[in-house]
């Protein structure tokens, strides 16, 4: 399997539990490299581009609320098998039905606030990563 790269996202109700170390060492620690990493504030408009597919879905207004209610670190991972292997470590989507010491069960507060987010695959990854990174902000790792 070839090295490969996926989007994450620490949100909102995480950094404010004073883990972005914890998670981050998750993923240091499985495997992953962090190949470019930032902190902001997403606004609205690019909240609601990054999250289009859900536009219709009855929770996308309380997903944009929250998404936007503080700061969140979004980051690039990189490694083999990148994309499964972080979907791995976060555990199922809803915190309740995570396995146990995966980043949600550890951190996830409930299905929206779900601590991370990660891409679902090699399609989302291109497209999100490319949402919020330049080329050259992201660093090739070996
Ligand atoms: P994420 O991986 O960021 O991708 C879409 C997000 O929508 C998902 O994590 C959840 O936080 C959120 N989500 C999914 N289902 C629900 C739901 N039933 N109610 C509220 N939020 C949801």
């Amino acid at each position: 399997m070839a090295k490969e790269l996926t989007f994450s996202i620490i949100k909102p109700n995480a950094i404010k539990k004073n883990v972005i170390g914890d998670i981050i060492h998750h993923f240091e620690s499985n495997g992953l490299k962090v190949a470019a990493c930032k902190m902001v504030r997403l606004s609205r408009e690019k909240c609601e581009l990054f999250y289009a597919e859900h536009r219709e879905r009855p929770f996308f207004g309380e997903l944009v609320n929250f998404m936007t209610s503080g700061p969140v670190v979004l980051m690039v991972l990189s490694g083999e098998n990148a994309i499964q292997k972080n979907r791995d470590l976060m555990g199922a989507t809803d915190p309740a039905k995570a396995a146990p010491g995966t980043i949600r069960a550890k951190y996830g507060d409930n299905v929206g606030e779900n601590a991370v987010h990660g891409s679902d695959s090699p399609q989302s990854a291109r497209r999100e990563i490319a949402l919020f990174f330049e080329p050259h902000e992201i660093v090739n790792l070996s």
